[in-house]
């Protein structure tokens, strides 16, 4: 399992090095998330409106490695936008990956850019 994890590694918005054009601004829901796929990698994808902002961060959660991220609930825990993990409700920063119930699994969190409609999100490979 180790080396399925290995492929989810952080990037920065200053170290991406291709932005993928993902899709459409509408084929998102409003303050919720969906699924993209790049490469072998499961991404989920956030328009929270309500702080105008876009979120992504992998699909995984690490807690039982079921890809379900991207139907958890988003929200924010003292100003730190997260998403809740649908199956057994572990929390996590979309800012950084943190995990916020103080455990050590953490998440990726990748780069998200809106231009002319569309949304991308930046990668190192
Ligand atoms: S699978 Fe996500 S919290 Fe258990």
């Amino acid at each position: 399992m180790e080396s399925f994890l290995e492929q989810y590694v952080t990037v920065n918005a200053n170290d991406t090095l291709h932005w993928y054009k993902a899709a459409s601004i509408t084929d998102f829901p409003r303050d919720g998330g969906a699924c993209i796929k790049y490469k072998e990698k499961q991404i989920a994808v956030f328009n929270f409106s309500m702080r105008n902002k876009w979120y992504a961060c992998q699909n995984l959660c690490p807690h039982k490695m079921e890809m379900v991220l991207a139907r958890g609930i988003i929200g924010d825990a003292n100003n730190i936008p997260k998403v809740v993990c649908p199956l057994h409700k572990r929390n996590f920063s979309l800012d950084t990956g943190e995990n916020l119930n103080g455990e050590e699994e953490s998440i990726t969190i990748y780069p998200v850019k809106i231009e002319d409609g569309f949304v991308y999100i930046g990668f190192q490979d």
